[in-house]
């Protein structure tokens, strides 16, 4: 199939890209099992590109026993049978190129599936053998070893600890079920490394790092003590080395990476992404910004003062597979990091958390860099409540039930508002149940609706592509009344986000390109509301 990339597509198109993440499972079922796949994807192609996006991201897709969602990969050089096959991933990565959009895969190199053929041959070989030491096995504490060998807490939490018949311990700081690798040890780079390759030679423009900075373990395990530095095991200086080793190979590829890195401290979030490293991480510090125009201002300028000594351009996310969906949280009133967790029963105001996210998406759309969007953003999807009973999420489990877990924010998508299971698959009820009251947000109801989250996200992303003042490029800020931001970019675009109670005049310009809701009856911009405007 020809390739019809647009015209400006150029070995920098990472720069400025609008990204889509597709987390397969729950995006369509092509085949009706109640499990989204390959196919289904396939099927949707026209929809992303209509759509108006340049690349997809897939979480993870290989052979998994699901015990984190795919994030334990048992094999990465096999597709799960459950979403298709390597021959159906391969026509998808053309099919999908020749639309003008680009593949991301998703590597987890932390750790691997307890049911990785290494992970088994560790488990059937003895202490101290040479299987064992790919992860990191270790004789326990206490008299008898009963106590784990240190007192790292679990991402998930919980301990990070388990225990094997014959007494030692293993490491894994998130599941039992993923037990984590040892870095250290030259077989775990070179297997990352044939697996860079064996994607890219299949055709994918980019790799996304899960985890990115918890690879590396201090020497020795050592117990954790607060305000230690270095951590013994978040941000070793060791990652650097083998990330520039990474992007030797990318280069050949001409691929590019973007980073999964959770870094409070922005000078070691930027050393990622120096020239011979990471094209691009994930930029959480906005994800996690309340709606407040002061914080959300400080968080932009932090984010480009961050990136600009290494050059690498920002990334804008609002939401991912692993957060409060954006209109559920934007409709509750927290502040600071809570803001992006997960709660039950948190009061949720939907109609004010949906004409935040409008703005919010002309707001990231409109900023310096790449930008990320989740399945069901385009949708206006809330966050789904999940019946306890259903609730797949092993984060749940490892809490003892307190936090709901990641599984309402990775609900089937509704793709028409009449089918049955609004259309995700035909025959059996998908594998997470859906809201009954989704109609309104399927695609079909809103394609037609000019006044739609999925129409403003498809002008949005087409004219994106199309001014050349938006993407990578410099910003300059306005003046804008208290509560409110401006800011201008290139060719003569302007953005004004209102975020205060009183409607906020607009600053001189020729034109209106897209506004995220109506305007007050004297022309001035209503709260929560954003503009594109032309000088
Ligand atoms: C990342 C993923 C998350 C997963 C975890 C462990 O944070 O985004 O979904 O559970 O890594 O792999």
């Amino acid at each position: 199939m020809a390739v019809i990339l647009p015209p400006e597509a150029t070995a920098d198109w990472w720069r400025s890209a609008a990204i889509y993440q597709v987390y397969v499972r729950s995006f369509a079922d092509g085949d009706g099992d109640g499990t989204g796949d390959l196919a289904g994807v396939r099927s949707k192609l026209g929809y992303l590109a209509e759509l108006g996006v340049e690349a997809l991201w897939f979480t993870p897709w290989y052979l998994s026993p699901l015990a984190d969602g795919g994030y334990d990969v048992a094999d990465y050089r096999t597709i799960d049978p459950a979403f298709g096959s390597l021959a159906e991933a391969e026509k998808l990565i053309a099919e999908a190129l020749g639309l003008g959009i680009r593949t991301i895969v998703d590597i987890v190199p932390n750790h691997v599936s307890d049911q990785h053929a290494w992970f088994r041959a560790a488990l059937a070989a003895e202490p101290g053998s040479p299987e064992r030491e790919l992860f990191h096995f270790r004789p326990g504490r206490g008299e008898h070893g009963e106590l784990p060998p240190n007192d790292w807490p679990s991402q998930f939490a919980g301990t990070t600890w388990t225990r094997v018949p014959d007494g030692e311990w293993y490491l894994h700081l998130f599941a039992p079920e993923q037990p984590d690798l040892n870095w250290a040890h030259p077989a775990v780079r070179q297997e990352h490394e044939d697996v860079l390759r064996f994607w890219f030679e299949r055709g994918v423009a980019g790799v996304r790092i899960d985890s990115a900075a918890l690879l590396a373990k201090a020497p020795g395990l050592p117990d954790f003590v607060e305000g230690q530095d270095p951590h013994p095991y978040i941000d070793l200086d060791e990652l650097h080395d083998i990330y520039r080793s990474w992007r030797t190979i990318a280069d050949e590829y001409d691929g590019i990476f973007v980073g999964e890195v959770w870094l409070p401290d922005s000078e070691r979030f930027a050393r990622y992404l120096r020239p011979d490293e990471l094209h691009t991480a994930f930029n959480f510090n906005f994800l996690s910004c309340p709606w407040d125009a002061t914080l959300l201002r400080t968080s932009i300028e932090e984010t480009l003062a961050e990136h600009a000594p290494v050059g690498a351009p920002a990334t804008w996310v609002l939401c991912n597979h692993d957060v409060t969906r954006t209109v559920t949280r934007y409709g509750r009133e927290a502040t600071g990091f809570d803001f992006a967790a997960k709660a039950f029963g948190t009061p949720t105001d939907l109609a004010l958390g949906t004409r935040r996210a409008r703005a919010a998406a002309l707001l990231s759309l409109a900023l310096p860099g790449a930008v990320y969007l989740y399945q069901g953003e385009e949708l206006g999807l809330p966050e789904a409540e999940i019946p306890l009973q259903r609730i797949q999420d092993p984060m749940h489990f490892r809490s003892g039930g307190s936090d709901p877990g990641r599984d309402g924010c990775r609900v089937p998508l509704p793709w028409s508002a009449e089918a049955p299971h609004y259309g995700f698959g035909s025959v059996r009820p998908p594998w997470l149940p859906q809201p009954e009251d989704w109609e309104a947000y399927a695609a079909d109801r809103q394609e037609g609706d000019p006044s739609s989250m999925l129409s403003l996200y498809r002008t949005a992303l087409g004219l994106r592509r199309t001014e050349p003042g938006f993407g990578d490029g410099p910003l300059r800020w306005l003046p804008a009344p208290d509560g409110a931001l401006a800011f201008a970019r290139e060719d003569g675009l302007m953005c004004v986000v209102n975020l205060a109670a009183q409607s906020a005049e607009l600053p001189g310009h020729t034109g209106f390109l897209l506004v995220s809701g109506p305007l007050d009856e004297d022309g001035r911009l209503p709260q929560d509301t954003a503009v594109w405007l032309r000088a």
